[in-house]
């Protein structure tokens, strides 16, 4: 038996096909662990040069299992702009990049999406999508996803990254400050979420391994 190259783009399309059945959810913590520890190593170098030195910085942590993270300084109110902190940064980066995959996903006319992915995450800027990591403390477990609004106080639309934020109302003091409120009630949509998100992981992992064996036997014969 002869495998064509017809025969591995029908199993490359299929494999395609299946892995989109479920939409990619975005949260910091699916950054695999060494992604995490350079992450939080930047955002407490990144508080401690705020503040004027380590010894200045009393109150810079950040949370490597969770990404929880906050920045106090000794004489100062830290004056680095929230939205270039690096884990809000990469937060915004991550859920953009979700957003890209999900419309990716798509099947039709993805301009459109990729635009509103463009408008909905102008990561870096005051435009940019609150990040709602930030706690008090370290073992504080972050909220992960809150309201679209930006840090500018704008309401933003779907960042089409999974995490469902229609049940959400914005409060007043949403964009200025990145309340951690962490209600049971939020707890359990957090770990629905998750398994979800498993989901997507375990049917994806499930479609390459196809691809991989068709593209192995392939190639051994
Ligand atoms: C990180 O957060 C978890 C969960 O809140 C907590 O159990 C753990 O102690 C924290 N780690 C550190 C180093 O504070």
């Amino acid at each position: 038996m002869k495998f064509t190259v017809s025969t591995l783009l029908f199993a490359a399309a299929a494999a395609a096909a299946v892995s989109t059945v479920s939409a990619e959810t975005w949260k910091i913590t699916n950054e695999d662990s060494g992604s995490r520890q350079n992450l939080c190593a930047l955002q407490v170098s990144t508080c401690q040069n705020n503040c004027g030195g380590p010894d200045q910085a009393p109150m810079a942590f950040c949370n490597t299992t969770t990404m929880a993270w906050g920045c106090g300084c000794l004489k100062k109110t830290p004056d680095f702009e929230t939205w270039n902190w690096p884990i809000p940064a990469a937060d915004c980066k991550g859920s953009n990049d979700v957003c890209v995959n999900n419309c990716n996903g798509q099947s039709g006319d993805r301009s459109k999406c990729f635009i509103s992915c463009q408008d909905t995450h102008k990561c870096n800027t005051e435009d940019a999508p609150v990040s709602y990591t930030e706690t008090d403390d370290t073992s504080t477990e972050p909220r992960y996803v809150g309201p679209a609004v930006s840090y500018k106080g704008d309401k933003l639309g779907d960042l089409n990254d999974g995490n469902d934020r229609s049940n959400l109302v914005a409060s007043e003091d949403e964009s200025s400050s990145n309340s951690d409120d962490s209600s049971s009630k939020e707890g359990e949509t957090d770990k629905e979420k998750d398994s979800k998100n498993s989901d997507a992981t375990s049917v994806f992992k499930t479609a390459s391994l196809a691809l991989a064996a068709v593209v192995f036997a392939a190639v051994s014969i």
